[in-house]
């Protein structure tokens, strides 16, 4: 029997919902388990956290993406602010022995959301977070490193993709995220399926509704398997994220028929989940890249990793109903 999933979840939209509420942020910031819970799927508050937890999976022959966690940045002074630690990041990982000097796969790289670089702001947003990106792939460029862009809520998706390609015209290894839950997405793929154009796929994590989103597992599955043919097939560096085991053995076979090299594409997974299977893929000498995020602005992300796995949020609420 197919193990539950992300879209199998019937609570998932109100777990969603509920998370916006500052009271349900509250409980949930103040719950005892919380930490220990989030300490599962998140570094640590602190770069130095990160560059340590970077050091162990990079010693493992995993690759890596850091995310400093943050989204949806209301002034310019806090966008600024999420510019400032990610050039401090790209520092401390551009020191690293690792940091590429050459052509070729990047084993270190950074994730970032446009909404927390500024893409919000009422009047010239999307200006000031193509400039807070272009200033971060700037550095990444100079320190050997890898940047990618990650997919927010649907309504961001045309903003953040034409942001990237005009930035790809100065940095052409900038990675963009397609969510195969979108209805647009194959499209998507077959545009962006180019030469050198380095796309995760993934499955999407936020609540969207119908009209531009297949709800239910079954659908979204058979979509990545669309989407993953159409990136696979193509010229560019497909980044396959998830956890998924159909998923994860679907990519043989592709990389067997399209006579795909070891090191034109990688399978990507999130900190904390399935990690044995991270080390036997790495193992077996495929590329698995490791997103692993950092900070304290961690509710959001939290709450999405609770949202997509009804067993996540039992064990949580059981912990907290049973903390006397
Ligand atoms: P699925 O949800 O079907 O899970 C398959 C299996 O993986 C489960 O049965 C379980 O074993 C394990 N698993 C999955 N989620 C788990 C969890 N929270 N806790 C414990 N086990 C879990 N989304 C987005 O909208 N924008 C983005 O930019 C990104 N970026 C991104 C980067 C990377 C590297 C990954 C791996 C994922 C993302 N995502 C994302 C998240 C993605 O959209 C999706 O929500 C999750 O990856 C879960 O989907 P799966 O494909 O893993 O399948």
């Amino acid at each position: 029997m197919r193990a539950p999933t992300v879209l199998a979840n019937p609570l998932r939209p109100a777990i969603l919902a509920a998370a916006r509420s500052s009271s349900v942020k509250r409980a949930v910031t103040h719950a005892p388990i919380t930490r220990k819970l989030v300490d599962r799927f998140v570094a640590g508050e602190s770069r130095e956290a990160a560059v340590e937890c970077v050091r162990e999976v990079l010693a493992s022959g995993r690759s890596v993406s850091i995310d400093f966690l943050g989204e949806d940045t209301r002034d310019a002074a806090g966008a600024q602010a999420m510019v400032d630690e990610y050039l401090k990041l790209v520092a401390d990982l551009g020191a690293l022995p690792e940091a590429a000097s050459g052509p070729g796969v990047r084993r270190l790289e950074v994730s970032l959301k446009l909404s927390a670089l500024g893409l919000a702001l009422a009047g010239d947003g999307r200006r000031v977070a193509t400039e807070n990106a272009r200033a971060i792939c700037a550095a990444a460029e100079a320190a050997g490193i890898w940047v990618t862009v990650d997919a927010e809520d649907h309504t961001t998706t045309d903003s953040t993709l034409a942001i990237v390609r005009e930035l790809r015209s100065d940095f052409p290894w900038l990675g963009a995220v397609l969510q195969a839950y979108l209805r647009r997405t194959e499209d998507d793929c077959l545009d962006l399926a180019g030469p050198g154009s380095r796309i995760r796929l993934c499955k999407g994590a936020y609540s969207e509704p119908e009209s531009v989103a297949f709800k239910n597992h079954a659908e979204v599955d058979a979509s990545y398997q669309r989407c993953l043919e159409i990136l696979m097939t193509g010229a560019g560096y497909p980044m396959v994220a998830s956890h998924d085991p159909a998923i994860v053995a679907a990519v043989a076979p592709l990389v067997a028929r399209t006579s795909r090299a070891v090191d034109a594409y990688e399978h990507q997974m999130l900190f904390g989940i399935r990690d044995v299977e991270q080390r036997r893929l790495a193992s077996q000498g495929k590329q698995v890249r490791v997103y692993i995020p950092y900070g304290h602005q961690w509710y959001p992300y939290f709450m999405r990793r609770l949202a997509e796995r009804p067993s996540n949020l039992r064990f949580f609420l059981r912990s907290v109903a049973s903390r006397d």
